[in-house]
């Protein structure tokens, strides 16, 4: 029994051990209908494929509608970050939230991925819609 649990922490050392520190800066500036949208939420997001996916960070564009949001996780596997933006471009009814989510590129990961203009007027694969 002992050697059967110094075993299997033996095992998840192998596994947990190995986890390192990874971050990543998304920034770029939303637009809509050609003009900058401010107060947009940015979500930074890392997809887990067995636990629910964690939220690194939360920012909103300033009145340029710039943003920039920074996270850090320790995996033992590449992160997989990805963006979720909150925002009422065009949306189907006026009280309704667009949400769409972005991939970060892989040769992105511990540097800066600038998105540069972010047109939410397209729709992106997968988008979904809060009304209040
Ligand atoms: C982000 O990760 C890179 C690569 O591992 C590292 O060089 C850099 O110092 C990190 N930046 C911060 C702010 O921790």
């Amino acid at each position: 029994m002992r050697v059967a649990f110094a075993l299997l922490v033996a095992a998840l050392c192998i596994f947990e051990c190995s986890a390192y520190m990874q971050n990543i800066t998304v920034k770029g500036v939303a637009v809509c209908n050609k003009k900058r949208l401010a107060n947009v939420q940015v979500e930074l997001w890392e997809k887990d494929t067995l636990d629910p996916d964690d939220l690194l960070n939360t920012v909103q564009t300033n009145s340029e509608g710039e943003f920039e949001v920074y996270g850090e996780q320790d995996e033992t596997h590449a992160i997989v970050p990805y963006i979720r933006v909150l925002h009422n471009c065009n949306p189907s009814k006026p009280n309704c939230n667009r949400i769409g989510e972005y991939i970060v590129p892989k040769d992105k990961i511990g540097g800066i991925y600038d998105m540069t203009y972010l047109t939410l007027d397209i729709k992106v694969h997968g988008e979904k819609e809060k009304c209040k």
